[in-house]
């Protein structure tokens, strides 16, 4: 049977996906076509304000025509070699982010959650061959609340019961810590420690902040004990915070940085590991790898989306319009809100237990014209693409402000 697709609703879509898709995600019924900058377009025709930028990935804006001319020219060219042979993009890559970030090395790979994975290891590898740790021994401090994705190893040190319920047994060697508890942080580390992996703000738990210092204060206490601090910046790097990395917030210069998302402009999965050459030349060929990670089209795309990141300005604009959107948030009143908290363009609203749940807040700001989802219960996550100008930031705060006075 051929399926007319242009004559389908948004409920025969949302029928499709329910009766032949995974029932893993509980999106908002709305569903997309079409993307420009900060609007996105519904198969109605309904358009909307991006609130969330595909949980950060979009930070440049939807269909950036540069970052799209990048990956029309590469696909056009070579989309994919292997790491069997070499491409002409990857070293232009490795070379423009380690100048970029002040780092000596870089991994590339595609995921978020492969991006973990990738520095979880290099920590464990230098932990025995440069730390000296004994064998099967080394340790990794966690923070309570963190997310940094899907992969049996990295739900095993997950505290949320739902990511892990059914799928042990898990993968031992973590320890987890509250997150800004310094004190409790310098007691779990032991000799065997080799990393504290922490995102400098967590996103999926609620856009919840570090204590002012805490970030520093963790990286001198790693430096002491000769532990490495990761920091992940899938989500709050590439200029979300309003700054390059939000560890930067403090001047810390972690050991070993995770990104994503943003990478590719939300166009393709690219995601890296950067790190100094003490940490990176553990690793020796065939110790680590992956098909795509690396491939031209993905460093084509990640090389161009660096690019209108810095050159358009974009991080001094989140710094900017994020904090104006902050304060506004912060002077509605409303009585279901309890803290407005964010930096940059990722910002939380954290309701009343009272207030009915988040979800109903974001379905009423769609009806409104502005897409932004729910994270964990009582928490609405705002983080439009980074390009979002004063004026449409105004826009969308006159419907915020009607849903959370009147819903
Ligand atoms: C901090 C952090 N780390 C890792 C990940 C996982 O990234 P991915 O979904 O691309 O695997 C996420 C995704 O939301 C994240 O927010």
């Amino acid at each position: 049977m051929v399926l007319e697709y242009q004559a389908l609703t948004t409920q025969d879509y949302i029928d499709l996906e329910k009766k032949y898709g995974a029932n893993n995600y509980k999106p908002l019924d709305v569903v997309l076509t079409r993307g420009e900058g900060i609007w996105v377009w519904d198969v109605e025709g309904h358009r909307y304000l991006d609130f969330l930028s595909a949980y950060s990935a979009v930070n440049q804006g939807h269909a950036h025509p540069r970052i799209l001319q990048a990956l029309i020219d590469q696909a056009q060219r070579l989309p994919l070699t292997s790491r069997a042979f070499r491409n002409d993009q990857l070293p232009l890559l490795a070379k423009e982010l380690c100048e970029l970030t002040g780092y000596d090395k870089m991994i590339p790979m595609n995921s978020g959650a492969e991006a973990v994975e990738t520095a979880l290891k290099l920590a464990r590898k230098w932990g025995y061959k440069v730390k000296g740790v004994a064998e099967d021994q080394a340790q990794i401090i966690v923070c309570s609340g963190n997310f940094q994705g899907r992969t049996i190893s990295i739900i095993s040190f997950s505290d949320e019961p739902q990511y892990r319920d059914g799928f042990g047994p898990f993968t031992p060697g973590f320890v987890t810590v509250p997150y800004g508890d310094l004190e409790a942080l310098e007691r779990a580390i032991t000799p065997d420690t080799v990393a504290f992996s922490v995102e400098p703000i967590q996103g999926e738990a609620g856009v919840v902040m570090p204590p002012p210092g805490y970030l520093r204060a963790a990286a001198d206490l790693c430096k002491q004990h000769n532990v490495l601090f990761f920091a992940d910046e899938i989500q709050s790097g590439l200029g979300r915070s309003g700054k390059l990395f939000a560890s930067d917030w403090e001047d810390v210069r972690p050991d070993m940085i995770a990104i994503g998302k943003a990478l590719s402009g939300g166009f393709y999965p690219v995601s890296a590991v950067l790190t100094d050459s003490q940490v990176m030349d553990v690793l020796r060929p065939g110790d680590h790898g992956s098909t795509f990670g690396g491939n031209p089209l993905g460093a084509a795309v990640a090389r161009m989306a660096l690019r209108v990141l810095i050159e358009e300005g974009m991080i001094d604009n989140a710094r900017q319009v994020g904090a104006y959107l902050l304060e506004r948030l912060r002077q509605i009143a409303s009585p279901h809100v309890k803290e407005v908290r964010g930096r940059g363009l990722l910002i939380g609203v954290e309701l009343r237990p009272e207030a009915g749940g988040a979800r109903r807040f974001c379905e009423a700001l769609r009806a409104e014209g502005l897409l932004c989802k729910e994270t964990h219960d009582h928490v609405i996550r705002f983080a439009p693409p980074l390009i979002i100008t004063r004026a449409e930031v105004d826009w969308a705060l006159e419907r915020i402000e009607r849903v959370l006075r009147t819903a």
